[in-house]
């Protein structure tokens, strides 16, 4: 692993941060000091000013994020981060982001390789939303947001859709650009009142008040990786559960 992921994983800063303390000659690798290309081995010796460093262990974390915390490092006004409701010993940070009033399953983690796998479409890790609109899609509607919209970053993939009262729709996709799934229900007519992410992958909230975290178990998290292992990933777990027929 290359020098600066493995000082963001030992919790010492950011990669960004990693960077400059290696440059600043801060960092050495079995004595010798570290340089930006640098690759630590698993029984390589890491010293920050001469202070050895222990690798930190690898976390995951699933937050049922509450409205009103923010999924970036810090905010400018002063809302809660989703870093800061997990007070977790390792510097554990959000997979993907939750818009601000979203609220739902949020996977956090210090493992950057899976973190990335996840967050690459050709995953296609599914994402379930409960969307409510201020007004009723007709099954027309929701037939559009099935086969794909046109947004300006491009159409959007299969979806699976399903009513599950008037205004109160169950979303799936697998893409997650940024605030997509109000841009989809704006490119059909209609504006998203409240929005909550039931499940990520296999993950869901079941049994987690607002604002509280667990770490996943073992298995959840081979889970996670078996996502990211696919061969030739195929959209069925979207698509033919649900539909867009009206369930009313
Ligand atoms: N799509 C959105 O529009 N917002 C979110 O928070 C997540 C998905």
């Amino acid at each position: 692993m290359r020098l600066n992921a493995w000082l963001a994983r030992a919790g010492v800063a950011s990669r960004r941060k990693a960077d400059e303390l290696i440059k600043a000659g801060r960092v050495t690798v079995n004595g010798e000091v570290g340089q930006l290309n640098t690759f630590v081995q698993r029984t390589d010796e890491v010293s920050l000013d001469g202070v050895p460093l222990a690798k930190q262990r690898l976390a995951y974390i699933l937050l049922h994020k509450p409205a009103g915390a923010v999924t970036t490092a810090s905010d400018p006004q002063g809302r809660r981060t989703v870093v800061e409701l997990v007070e977790h010993s390792s510097r554990v940070v959000p997979v993907g982001r939750l818009d601000a009033d979203t609220t739902g399953a949020l996977l956090l983690t210090n493992d950057g390789e899976l973190s990335h796998q996840l967050a690459h479409p050709k995953y296609e890790v599914d994402k379930v939303y409960e969307v409510e609109t201020w007004t009723q899609p007709s099954d027309a509607d929701l037939e559009r947001l099935r086969t794909g919209v046109e947004l300006d970053d491009g159409p959007t993939s299969l979806a699976g859709v399903r009513r599950l009262a008037g205004a109160r729709i169950e979303l799936t996709i697998h893409e997650g650009r940024n605030r997509q799934v109000k841009r989809m229900f704006e490119a059909i007519g209609h504006r998203v009142r409240s929005l909550h992410r039931s499940r990520y992958g296999p993950l869901t909230v079941e049994g987690l008040e607002p604002g509280r975290w667990r770490e996943l178990e073992p298995s959840e998290v081979e889970q996670l990786r078996r996502v990211t292992k696919r061969d030739s990933p195929t959209r069925a777990s979207v698509l033919p559960k649900h539909d867009a027929r009206s369930s009313d």
